[in-house]
């Protein structure tokens, strides 16, 4: 059979992205190019700031990426690219290169949803196995998803309020930590304990997910210190929320691979990155024989790798967009 290579772009947030993966599931080069020391002097994503740095960098970074993988044009088979869901500026950037590459070189457009990005970053740890669960957990989802086979996506749950990721970031800010705060309460939490009463949220029977609640709790808190005059543990804080966090995600995921019956389960997001939730999964997946896939690190937050990974899979099941595509701020994942 003939191998296959999808050229992917990946421009959904404040990470300029390229990739060529063979097969789905051998990356041959990647280079992503984060702005997140432009973002944290704002203590957030500037949407407009964003796109204009995804204009200067995105011809660069196809082209590092080419140059790495000693390949040319000739030897890619299709162009995917995500086309949403994200900061709808940013997307456009990504959409368009993709949109001059495939007519210029005369080849097959792929568009990739973001979240199934997401989901395929497993595939380059080890080819999914069907049925499985999956816990999207990043900074604008969380969701829990049924798969019965490649892209078929049944989502069973979801967050009602804020994404996991948001919260962390809010709760960071609240308790005085940089912008992305994810990966510094998820390093805080090491070495705090978990101390301050934080609610559990949504606790309930269904398999949606909650976080604005839990982190209106953290915030009532700071400020009831602040007005006692003491302020807050920063690590103790963190590891409260963190725990609070894995808890309830935990219970919800392992509770969906129970009733539906699947042995395998795999994490997807930026969120993923967080070690106490993949020791903890960890954990449990090992206690109750479930087969447990969790990407790389640097394949949990935003890249293309997981976008050409996934784009393999859409070219297989022939899914094609036209020169008309357009950037979609939101859109289902189907
Ligand atoms: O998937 P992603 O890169 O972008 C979106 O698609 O949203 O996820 C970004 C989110 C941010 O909220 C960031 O704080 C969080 O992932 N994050 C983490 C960790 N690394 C990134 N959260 C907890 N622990 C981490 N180590
Ligand atoms: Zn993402």
């Amino acid at each position: 059979m003939k191998d296959i290579y999808i050229l992917a772009i990946e421009s959904s947030c404040d990470e300029t992205s390229a990739s060529i993966i063979k097969n789905g599931c051998i990356e041959i080069a990647t280079v992503v190019l984060s702005q997140m020391d432009i973002h944290r002097t704002y203590g957030g994503v500037v949407p407009e700031i964003a796109s204009r740095n995804h204009i200067e960098n995105i011809t660069m970074v196809i082209e590092d990426t080419l140059k790495q993988s000693q390949l040319t044009m000739d030897d890619i088979t299709a162009i995917a690219v995500t086309y949403g869901p994200g900061l709808i500026g940013s997307l456009l950037i990504g959409v368009t290169a993709a949109k001059t590459l495939a007519y210029f070189y005369d080849k097959p457009l792929i568009p990739v949803h973001h979240t199934a990005g997401h989901i395929y970053a497993n595939n380059l740890v080890k080819p999914l196995e069907f049925p499985l669960i999956a816990l999207v957990i990043s900074g604008g989802h969380t969701d829990l998803i049924y798969m019965k086979e490649d892209y078929s996506f049944e989502r069973i749950g979801r967050t009602l309020d804020d994404a996991v990721g948001e919260s962390y970031d809010k709760v960071a800010r609240v308790i005085g930590l940089e912008y992305p705060g994810g990966p510094k309460i998820d390093r805080l939490s090491e070495i705090g304990k978990n101390l301050y009463n934080l609610p559990l949220p949504l606790n309930d029977d269904s398999y949606n997910l909650s976080f604005s609640g839990l982190k209106s709790a953290v915030i009532n808190l700071v400020h009831k210190e602040k007005q006692k005059g003491n302020s807050i543990v920063q690590e103790d804080m963190a590891a409260s929320f963190q725990s609070r966090v894995v808890e309830i995600l935990t219970k919800k995921t392992m509770r969906a691979v129970k009733e539906y019956h699947v042995k395998n389960l795999i994490l997807a997001g930026g969120v993923s990155a967080s070690k106490a939730i993949r020791n903890e999964f960890e954990r449990l997946c090992s206690k109750d024989h479930v087969n447990l896939t969790i990407p790389q690190m640097k394949y949990c937050t935003d890249n293309a790798a997981m976008i050409g990974a996934a784009g393999y899979y859409a070219y297989k099941l022939g899914r094609r967009a036209d020169l008309d595509l357009n950037a979609k701020a939101t859109d289902e994942l189907k």
